[in-house]
Order: structure tokens, then C-alpha cells, then sequence
């Protein structure tokens, strides 16, 4: 087999067997075909596409290339989730604990953040003394234990994954759906979950601003998890405004534990119970999605999953004080109270925008290794819908330097209407296997 030939059939638009993929992938991974080849090839699928096998054997080759994670030392079967990235999207901090406190493990590898989305690791790293870096059979043995832990995600695992994505970032090959669905669903199937529960956002802050192109993606992902075994579901939700009320790492933590103890947000509340409610049922826990969200609105009240969060913090090293005591997280020595301008109905808060000033700010990181500020951040007082007098406060910003220019960012994110907004849905559609 040569590369030459893969490119030229795929170029030529062919279908391409398992084993001629197998050999593309593994041997790029070894370093024996060429990045210009790979290029090529990730051009060729750009615009030629891969069907739905084609597209399971590139993931599960990519799967392959390294590490895989075996939890079958944990009791219980393991539905992971997985967010296609948002900007305040807290809810891992929020479900991971409520799903646990039902008894149903929760054996999570997240990232950090990149750009303008933030990452589930840099935010827990907020709390003083938290750890992420666990051994494989101390994160099983706190599975069995207490039900949840969150890891970060290892290095060694779908290395072919890495290569690619870097390969693709500077070959403007990056948003060929095959190739999002394939890297995605590699790193979540080295993981080691038996199924997948996948939030697919749509709108502005979104990866996929257009909802035609997420509902492909969740598609496309959700096929992916039905060839390899693992029952997989996705909810398309809305990423036009940003989730919650805060944006920023510690920011989110403080929002996680008010969360949690049923003072969040209506919109981080609701997706958090519904992607909660997916995951009861395909780990065979709850009969049918009403059950489960009834029973994780119970964990809610009774403040189970708040409980739960506190003995995860406790577990990964970090002072579970923190859930009485919201002062022990990082703050921000400047706190500014952006007011309206005019009165009016919030008709948009552009959830881009308000990522892109939170990077700024410094929260999110522009490169890789950028070191980032875990207390600077922006917590909106209203959401779209809302009406506004002139003078009210709709935001606060968290920074460590005086604000000079971001003032005047921050009341850009907001557009306003003279009559109330059309509603827009939280979540869209649900989409399972019996829809690809
Ligand atoms: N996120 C990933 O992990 N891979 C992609 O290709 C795009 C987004
Ligand atoms: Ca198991």
C-alpha cells in the first residue's frame, strides 16, 4: 500500500476500505507518511467526504494510535460526556456531581480551555489545592469509591489525533465534518466510557455557528458511536448568548456550587438536568428521560450533588470549604459595573465576543502553553430577554488591572429591541441512533 495511491482514490472521490485507513493513520502516527501527504489526504476528505464507515474506521484508527484507557475496574457502566466547547459552560462542574450522586460512576477526562471557550480542568484547578493529575488506578479506585472523579486528559492518548489536528490547523482543513466528528469521537473512545452523551452548541459562540452544520456534526458523531458499540446521543443547544450567568474560571466554580445547591441560572440549571437525564438512561439507571430528570431535580433539592462535589474536591486534594466559603476561590482585585446606556429589551448577548474579552482579560489561553488568570472573568446581571432601565448594572467585570477600553467591549456584546425578543430554545433536538 502506498500513500501516494489513498490520496489519489479519496482525490478521485472513492470510498476507501478499513484497512487502507488503518494504514494512513497508523502510519503517519509512526512518522512514515509525510505531513504534505496528510495535507493532501485531509483536503481530499475536505472536499470528498467520507461516508458513515469510512468515517467510524478513521475515528477508531485514530483510537488506536496510542493509550487507551481501561475502566473496567470500575462497577457500573461509564457514560462519559462531552460538550463541543461554549463559552460559561459549566455544566460538567454541575452534572459529572448530580449524575454521581444518583450512584452512577463518572469517570471524566477533560481539557483545558483553548481560545475562546474555557476548559473543565483550568476551572477546578481554581480551587485551592485541586488536583488533576491522577494515576489510571487511583482514578478507578475513586470511581469505585465515591463515584466521580475528573482527570485531565492524558497526553498519550490519540496521539494520531494531535498530530492531525495541528496538520489541520494550518492546512485550512479544520471544519470538514469527518474530521471533527473522527477527533472528537477518538479521544472520547480512548477514554474508556461504554457511551456518550455529546452537547453539540449552535449559534454564535459555537463551533458550529450554524445549526444545519451541528445537526450534521451531532449526525455524523452519533453514527460514529453506533458503529463502534457505544450508545450515543446528542443534544443540539443554543450557544448564541453564553451559558449562565458568569464567564471565567473561579467565576464558574463560585456558579457550579450555587448551582448546585438550586440558586443557578434557568438556562445552566435546565441543560444540566437534561444532559444529566441522557446519561441516567444510557447507563440503564433511569426507564425513561422524565424519570431521570425528576429524580436529579430531587438530587437538586436535597443538595446530594453538592454534597457529592465537595467529597470530589476532597478526594483530589482540594479544601472543600470552598462550598460554604466562596471567598477561598481566586478574586480579582477590580470589580467594574457596566451599565446600560438605554432602556430597552436585551435582545442578544454575543457570546463570541464575550469569550474573546474574557481571554482577553485574561482567562482563556492564546496559546497553548499561555499561563492563564483563574479570577479574572465577567458575570452578566441579565440575560436576552430581560428589559432594562437605562443605568442598570448588566454586567460586572472581574480583572486585575483597571478597565480602560473593555467598558466600552462589554456594553458591545448587548443589543437591545424596543419590543420583547422572539424566544429562542435551549435545546433544539435531541438526536439518537434511530435518526442516523
Ligand atoms: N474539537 C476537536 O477535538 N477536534 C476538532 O477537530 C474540532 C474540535
Ligand atoms: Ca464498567
Amino acid at each position: 500500500m502506498r500513500a501516494y495511491d489513498l490520496i489519489l482514490k479519496k482525490r478521485n472521490g472513492m470510498e476507501l476500505s478499513s484497512a487502507e485507513i488503518e494504514f494512513m493513520i497508523s502510519k503517519y502516527t509512526e512518522g512514515l507518511v509525510a505531513d504534505y501527504q496528510m495535507a493532501a489526504f485531509c483536503m481530499a476528505v475536505y472536499f470528498q467526504g467520507m461516508n458513515p464507515r469510512e468515517t467510524a474506521d478513521l475515528t477508531l484508527a485514530m483510537a488506536n494510535s496510542g493509550k487507551k484507557y481501561d475502566l473496567s475496574g470500575i462497577s457500573g457502566t461509564i457514560i462519559d460526556k462531552h460538550s463541543t466547547g461554549g463559552v460559561g459552560d459549566t455544566t460538567t462542574l454541575i452534572v459529572a456531581p448530580l449524575v454521581a450522586s444518583c450512584g452512577v460512576p463518572v469517570a471524566k477526562m477533560s481539557g483545558r480551555g483553548l481560545g475562546h471557550t474555557g476548559g473543565t480542568i483550568d476551572k477546578l484547578e481554581s480551587i485551592p489545592g485541586f488536583t488533576c493529575e491522577l494515576e489510571q488506578n487511583a482514578f478507578i479506585d475513586q470511581v469505585n469509591a465515591i463515584k466521580i472523579s475528573i482527570i485531565s486528559q492524558s497526553e498519550i492518548i490519540a496521539p494520531a489525533d494531535r498530530l492531525l489536528y495541528a496538520l489541520r490547523d494550518v492546512t485550512a482543513t479544520v471544519d470538514s465534518i469527518p474530521l471533527i466528528a473522527s477527533s472528537i469521537m477518538s479521544k472520547k473512545i480512548a477514554a474508556g466510557g461504554d457511551g456518550f452523551v455529546l452537547d453539540v452548541k449552535t449559534g454564535s459562540g459555537a463551533f458550529m455557528p450554524k445549526r444545519e452544520q451541528a445537526i450534521r456534526l451531532a449526525k455524523t458523531m452519533v453514527s460514529i458511536g453506533r458503529e463502534a458499540g457505544k450508545p450515543t446521543v446528542a443534544l443540539i443547544t443554543d450557544m448564541e448568548q453564553p451559558l449562565g450567568y458568569t464567564i471565567g474560571n473561579a467565576l464558574e466554580v463560585r456558579e457550579a456550587i450555587q448551582t448546585l445547591a438550586g440558586e443557578g441560572a434557568w438556562d445552566l440549571t435546565e441543560l444540566c438536568l437534561r444532559i444529566g437525564a441522557e446519561m441516567l438512561v444510557l447507563a440503564g439507571h433511569s426507564q425513561t428521560d422524565a424519570e431521570a430528570y425528576q429524580l436529579l431535580q430531587e438530587k437538586l433539592k436535597s443538595k446530594a450533588g453538592l454534597f457529592k462535589l465537595r467529597e470530589l474536591i476532597s478526594s483530589q486534594g482540594g479544601n472543600p470549604n470552598v462550598i460554604d466559603d466562596l471567598s477561598i476561590l481566586p478574586q480579582a482585585q477590580y470589580q467594574t459595573f457596566v451599565k446600560s446606556e438605554r432602556s430597552g429589551y436585551i435582545k442578544k448577548i454575543d457570546a463570541l465576543k464575550i469569550g474573546k474579552l474574557v481571554m482577553q482579560l485574561g482567562a482563556g489561553r492564546q496559546k497553548k502553553d499561555s499561563t492563564i488568570d483563574l479570577s479574572v472573568g465577567i458575570e452578566l446581571k441579565q440575560k436576552a430577554g430581560a428589559y432594562i432601565q437605562q443605568d442598570q448594572v448588566l454586567a460586572v467585570v472581574h480583572s486585575n488591572q483597571p478597565l480602560s477600553t473593555e467598558y466600552a467591549d462589554v456594553l458591545d456584546c448587548f443589543t437591545f429591541s424596543q419590543s420583547p425578543p422572539r424566544y429562542q430554545p435551549l435545546i433544539w433536538q435531541k438526536i439518537t441512533q434511530e435518526d442516523v
